[in-house]
């Protein structure tokens, strides 16, 4: 499976894009900060990494759920990644987006880049540059974020050392461009 390695830098121009209902609300999760996930978070993948978050297995302390809500109607998640053991491309400074989702009947009108615009505008202070990371084939996934001005920086795979996935990590192999890898 090819992996997309995108990239774009946080510090310039604000991306233009709809803004977020006036009906939603925007939460904000960071284990570092609020601990435990509350309620409206308590998922298993976040009880996972609130557990990686109290060892300190990310590089910084940012990691954080951002949600958009109509009423208890979850209509928007994504999270944002430090640098870890999976993501050994990146540098201290810099941040991911992943594991996007918009609930399927609100897709297409603009919620996931306004969640990116609002979760730019939560880190400009404290990360140079955010990464996401796509599987070549999520057709929708990379359109997306290229719609987000993030620019193609390489490819690669993730690796199963002994078959394991769970102790895969990203590998970028090979830059997108001549002259190197990438900065
Ligand atoms: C990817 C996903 C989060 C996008 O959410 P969304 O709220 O519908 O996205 P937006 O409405 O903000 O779309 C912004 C841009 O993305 C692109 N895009 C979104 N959906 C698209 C589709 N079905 N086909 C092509 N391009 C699409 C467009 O460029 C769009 O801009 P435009 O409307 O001005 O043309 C959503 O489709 C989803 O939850 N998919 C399933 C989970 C997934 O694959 N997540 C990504 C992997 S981490």
């Amino acid at each position: 499976v090819t992996i997309l390695f995108y990239r774009r830098d946080v510090g310039g121009e604000e991306l233009s894009t709809a803004a977020i209902p006036t009906d939603a609300t925007v939460r904000i999760w960071r284990p570092s900060e609020h601990g435990f996930p509350p309620r409206d978070s308590l998922r298993v993948r976040n009880i996972i990494w609130w557990g990686f978050s109290s060892v300190r297995l990310f590089a910084r302390r940012d990691f954080t759920e951002l949600t958009i809500w109509r009423e208890d109607r979850l209509l928007h998640r994504l999270i944002v990644t430090p640098r870890w053991y999976r993501f050994p491309f990146m540098e201290r400074g810099d941040l991911q987006l992943g594991d996007l989702w918009t609930c399927p009947n609100e897709r297409g009108r603009g919620l996931a880049r306004a969640a990116v615009a609002e979760t730019h505008r939560h880190f400009a202070a404290r990360a140079e540059r955010f990464w996401y990371v796509v599987d070549a084939k999520n057709e929708v996934s990379v359109r997306f974020i290229e719609s987000c001005g993030y620019r193609l920086v390489g490819t690669g795979e993730r690796t199963s050392p002994f078959g394991l996935r769970a102790l895969g990590r990203f590998r970028l192999d090979t830059p997108a461009f001549s002259g190197g890898p990438p900065k």
